[in-house]
């Protein structure tokens, strides 16, 4: 249930976001081509159907995308960088948004907000560019699965191999996307070498 990029510009995009020199206007830039590679791979199974079409030179038959109607679910407020990307690449896509912040101390997140779109017959990916102890990223799975929402997606930057434990053994029909699994989290439940907080490297904050 865990497939990681495997990628060497998706190493290099990395690399980039977890330099402390990178500042927050290029390291948006970074956060949104990386997305969207997570994206792409992320839905390599869409189904298609095929289209006749006429080339210049000939007629062919392609393919279109089915009509599977997608939903994506950010969580806040890291995950509002992942957004865009999605959007980009699949315009009629409905965007909803759950509001988890850990606490500095105990590392547990908190909800404060849940906005949601009708999710009952979509494919839904939940984004969240850190995966740390994986409380976030239950949270925001339960509330869309309480919202009628089937076997969505987690789709990460960054993920500790705890979050990806944690997240298997409370969800374990949750898929996860993942750019790269790092080594360990700290006592402060940061991921270790990770980039920081992403949060704040997002925003200036
Ligand atoms: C970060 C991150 C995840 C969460 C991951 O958000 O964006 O949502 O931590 O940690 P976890 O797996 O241990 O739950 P944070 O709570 O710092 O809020 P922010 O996005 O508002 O900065
Ligand atoms: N949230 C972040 O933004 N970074 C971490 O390393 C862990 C949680």
């Amino acid at each position: 249930m865990l497939r990681v990029i495997d990628h060497p510009l998706a190493d290099h995009i990395l690399t980039l976001l977890r330099d402390r020199n990178t500042k927050p206007v290029t390291f948006r830039t970074l956060a949104y081509q990386l997305t969207m590679m997570l994206a792409v791979d992320a839905t390599r199974d869409l189904t298609t159907e095929p289209k006749a079409i006429e080339t210049p030179l000939e007629p062919c038959t392609g393919h279109l995308l089915g009509r599977e109607p997608i939903a994506v679910v950010a969580i806040l407020r890291a995950g509002v960088a992942m957004v865009q990307p999605f959007m980009d690449l699949f315009p009629d896509v409905s965007v909803g948004y759950v509001g988890l912040e850990r606490d500095h101390v105990t590392a547990v997140a908190r909800a404060y907000y849940c906005k949601l779109p009708p999710l009952a017959g979509r494919r839904i990916y939940i984004v969240d560019p850190m995966l740390a102890t994986g409380g976030s990223a239950v949270q925001a799975i339960d509330a869309v699965k309480r919202s009628g929402g089937v076997a969505p997606r987690l789709v990460c930057i960054v993920a500790a191999p705890e979050g990806v434990a944690e997240v298997s053994r409370r969800h374990p029909d949750v898929p996860m996307h993942v750019g790269v699994v790092d080594r360990a989290l700290n006592e402060r439940k940061y991921i270790l070498p990770g980039l920081g907080d992403f949060g704040d490297r997002l925003y200036g904050t």
